[in-house]
């Protein structure tokens, strides 16, 4: 099946640090598609072969094992293309028809890796170009807007020119081989529903820490913030694999419409729950892996007085009979003391003890870690090997201690570390047009829907002088996070 990839944003952070790595992975693997080509778009003018020599230099920077040797980068060079254009100009569209019309691929994706202001004009003047046509897919980056009415006016814009089963709204996250595993591991076993609620289920957490600062998207992350960045997306998608009812098959519509409803279930916000609830903080300077580093508001791109947030965390619960009254913690942020992805599912304690387990975390949980390692751990409890019938006390009827053991499962092991990477699997299912693992219109519009009520709460703290809470880089966050949780009775997975 030949294919035309067109990345708009060709020569941006996204495309050389993510896509193009991730295809030229797909191309190691040879699950990319015989006669593809690679358009990068961008402003400035250039010939194929310099945008080669581009990304070949931009990819000698990634990490090493992603790499490509000489040999390897020369044969996928030959997938690039470079194609100059504005898209702000109506006219440059032709330009673009013209190289498409070079051949007559049988798939079109367009990327579209840019500033999200431009997807409603990019989509129009494609439509307008006549370049949106059956063949063609459109793929959107993150953020898609920036509240719900701009979420909705590009998704209107959008769906103007093309069918839904067309748009191809990404959130990596989806495509990461640890949220695979998350669905596999709830819908293709047994052992975890009949537990999987309310009865047992004390509380979950859902951590993506970074120890990343803005790097050079300082300009771009300053009208973001981490709300819309990381929470409105992929949080909320993580939370909606944990909680969502098992689909009734692997279709993209199934999962789409079950991940729906529990983003229409998260528990709307009240002027309480938002001042108790919910944590905002910004990084000053620090020691992150012993190295000092800037504080946010000296990166470059971002406002001397800039009251964006890089830290957020909060308390919500979603409103049905699976989990009325649970917890869900979700905490995100930059510059954190460790990069760490992962959702613990606490479990409620026995019901009545006879050992005694710790003070703190003394009941069961599971892991799942996202990142940087894949895998799960379940912590139990185990008598430990003690000599003479166990530990003192235990003649007195006092009762026994229990030692802290984990059943570990480490996937990267298992499956081996060369797994396929989520822009990888993201890009080859954009051009197979398999549409599981993106985003729905109705999805984003409820999460955009359930933040907007924060976003507001924020804006009023600023106009009364009250900016995000100050954190060292390098640490958990405010201090104001670790007092959500322990008001509940509960702390966040590494205190445990
Ligand atoms: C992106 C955000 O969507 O996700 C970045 O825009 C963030 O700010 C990144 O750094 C995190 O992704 P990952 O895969 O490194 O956890």
């Amino acid at each position: 099946m030949s294919f035309d990839l067109v990345l708009f944003g060709g020569t941006g952070d996204l495309a050389w640090r993510k896509l193009l790595p991730g295809l030229l992975q797909a191309h190691r693997h040879g699950t990319l598609p015989p006669g593809g080509r690679i358009i990068g778009v961008a402003r400035d003018a250039m010939a194929d072969e310099e945008y080669r020599a581009l990304i070949g230099k931009r990819l000698a920077d990634v990490e090493a094992d992603k790499r490509p040797s000489e040999e390897e980068f020369a044969r996928f060079a030959q997938l690039l293309h470079y194609q100059r254009m504005d898209l702000t100009q109506p006219a440059d569209y032709a330009l673009l028809r013209e190289r498409l019309a070079e051949r007559s691929a049988k798939v079109v994706v367009m990327y579209l890796a840019t500033a999200p202001q431009l997807f409603t004009t990019a989509c129009e003047q494609l439509g307008a170009a006549g370049l949106a046509t059956p063949q063609t897919r459109v793929v959107l980056e993150k953020p898609l807007g920036h509240d719900l009415a701009s979420n909705r006016a590009i998704n209107a814009a959008v769906r103007r020119v093309f069918r839904e089963e067309q748009i191809f709204r990404i959130d990596h996250y989806l495509g990461k081989p640890s949220v695979q595993n998350l669905l596999a591991l709830r819908f293709g076993n047994a052992l975890f529903e009949p537990w999987w609620r309310r009865e047992t289920i004390a509380s979950v957490e859902i951590t993506i820490a970074e120890q990343l600062g803005v790097e050079q998207r300082g300009h771009f992350y300053d009208r973001t913030g981490a709300l819309r960045d990381m929470v409105q997306n992929h949080a909320l998608q993580l939370l909606c694999a944990i909680a969502m009812e098992p689909p009734i098959n692997a279709s993209a519509d199934a999962i789409r419409d079950e991940k729906l409803k529990v983003l229409r279930s998260l528990t709307p916000w009240t002027p309480e729950s938002l001042a108790q609830g919910v944590v905002r903080g910004q990084y000053g300077t620090g020691q992150v892996a012993g190295r000092q580093v800037a504080a946010y508001r000296e990166e470059p791109g971002v406002a001397a007085d800039s009251r964006t947030e890089t830290f957020v965390a909060l308390r919500t619960g979603i409103s049905n009979w699976r989990w009325a009254g649970v917890p869900f913690y979700i905490r995100t942020g930059k510059r954190l003391a460790s990069r760490e992805g992962h959702i613990a599912i606490h479990l409620r304690p026995t019901p009545h003890a006879i050992y005694r387990t710790p003070l703190v975390c003394g009941a069961n949980r599971l892991v799942i870690h996202l990142q940087p390692r894949d895998g799960l751990a379940l912590h139990l409890f185990a008598a430990a090997n003690e000599p003479r019938g166990g530990p003192p006390g235990a003649h007195s009827g006092e009762a026994p201690a229990l030692t802290p053991v984990a059943l570990d499962l480490d996937f990267d092991q298992r499956f081996g570390a060369e797994r396929v990477g989520a822009y990888e699997r993201l890009l080859l299912d954009a051009i197979d047009g398999r549409l599981n693992l993106f985003v729905r219109a109705d999805e984003q519009e409820a999460a955009w829907q359930w933040v907007e009520p924060i976003m507001q709460s924020w804006a009023a703290q600023d106009a009364r002088g009250e900016g995000p809470r100050p954190y060292a880089a390098g640490s958990w966050g405010p201090g104001a996070a670790s007092a959500l949780v322990a008001r509940d009775g509960n702390t966040w997975v590494e205190e445990c």
